[in-house]
């Protein structure tokens, strides 16, 4: 069984109390997605709606940033009660291995986002020194986008690794899931899967996110 984690991006914002409700009762994580409009094209939410979840949140919050100059926030994040802070590789490059560090120095755990144009084996050598992967089954950036099948194999070459050197790191996938590709994705070794979308755009979230964690 998968862990659900659901994208507060695809929530109503006028609605957000009763949506953090949503998550506190029927899911697992709060995703949070960090957009600076430079590392990606668009821009999301910021500290203001971060503090707002956490606030209400009953739930452990990961928050997902795709922004330049990770390294910035990492203190500010922990100071709001996130559990599990990633960030891009493709951002972070040469300074991978200190962020990594500098996160579970402020006792969260620390995870490493990967786009799906990046191969995956750049994420071995940190694997020793992180919690979690995030491998992006869509191009960071927005949601509502097509899950990309291509997704799978990378998945299970990362668990095969991961199984290889007997460590205990998770494998998180984020984008274009639901319910129609989540057995397929904990098949492959997923531990916690995103969803926006098709969760709060289902008419049913909690059966939803139900179909996603037991697919
Ligand atoms: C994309 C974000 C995802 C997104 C997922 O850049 O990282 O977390 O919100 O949304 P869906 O499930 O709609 O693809
Ligand atoms: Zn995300």
């Amino acid at each position: 069984m998968v862990l659900v984690a659901p994208s507060m991006l695809a929530a109503d914002f006028l609605r957000l109390e009763k949506e953090v409700e949503l998550v506190n009762r029927c899911g697992d994580l709060f995703h949070l997605d960090i957009m600076d409009g430079t590392f990606v094209p668009n821009i999301s939410f910021g500290f203001p709606v971060v503090h707002a979840i956490a606030g209400a949140a009953k739930k452990p919050m990961d928050a997902h940033l795709m922004i330049v100059n990770p390294g910035k926030y990492i203190e500010r994040f922990a100071g709001e009660g996130i559990s599990m802070l990633s960030f891009h590789l493709e951002a972070a490059r040469e300074e991978t291995g200190a962020l990594l560090e500098k996160i579970r120095g402020f006792g969260m755990k620390a995870g490493l986002a990967i786009n799906p144009d990046i191969p995956v084996e750049r994420l071995f050598p940190y694997l020793d020194s992180l919690d979690y992967v995030l491998i992006m089954s869509v191009f960071a950036g927005f949601g509502g986008q097509k899950f990309m099948a291509e997704s799978l194999d990378r998945i299970r070459t990362v668990k095969e690794e991961i199984r290889r050197r007997g460590l205990d790191v998770q494998i998180e996938v984020d984008g274009g899931i639901g319910r129609d590709n989540a057995a397929a994705l904990s098949d492959a070794g997923a531990d916690i899967l995103v969803a926006g979308s098709s969760v709060f755009k289902a008419e049913d979230p909690c059966a939803a996110i139900e179909y996603i964690r037991v697919p």
